[in-house]
């Protein structure tokens, strides 16, 4: 069946299986920085934004997107390269394997609330995991880049 997307910005028209997950038509469309993890939405590593929210692309239907925006790291180049200069500086860059999720989810929570704690930081990124860190890094990164980017 066909399904009309809007992909980074670009209207795609995808032929999809019925059963076809979000994860599986981008990858097949070469959009690869969505990862995949556990394919069971547990790990949070092919997060990607559907109409700006964080969504784990392993468990939504492509079949269901009829219309929707999605949006990946390649779609969000400036502002994921400011979110990882916070990275880097803060030295919670380690794999990077979590990272394209957890950029998108600290990108939407920049466009979604006014100064967040770290608590609120802690709540909103809690499906992304890491496995390389304890997240004091990371927090401290998400921190940064939300209270000085603009
Ligand atoms: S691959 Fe989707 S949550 Fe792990
Ligand atoms: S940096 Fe390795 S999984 Fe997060």
């Amino acid at each position: 069946m066909k399904v009309k997307l809007l992909i980074n910005q670009r209207p795609r028209v995808v032929d999809v299986e019925p059963d076809e997950y979000l994860l599986d038509t981008l990858r097949r469309h070469d959009v690869l920085s969505v990862k995949r993890g556990c394919d069971a939405a547990s790990c949070g590593v092919c997060t990607v934004l559907i109409d700006g929210k964080p969504t784990l692309s392993c468990s939504v239907l492509s079949a269901r997107l009829e219309g929707k925006a999605i949006t990946t790291v390649e779609g969000e180049r400036e502002e994921v390269t400011r979110f990882y200069t916070y990275f880097g500086d803060e030295g919670a860059d380690q794999c990077g394997f979590c990272n394209p999720g957890l950029a998108l989810t600290a990108i939407s929570m920049k466009r979604t609330f006014d100064n967040p704690s770290e608590d609120d930081i802690r709540r909103y990124i809690v499906a992304n995991l890491c496995r390389c860190s304890g997240y004091v890094a990371q927090v401290r990164a998400i921190k940064r880049y939300l209270e000085e980017s603009s």
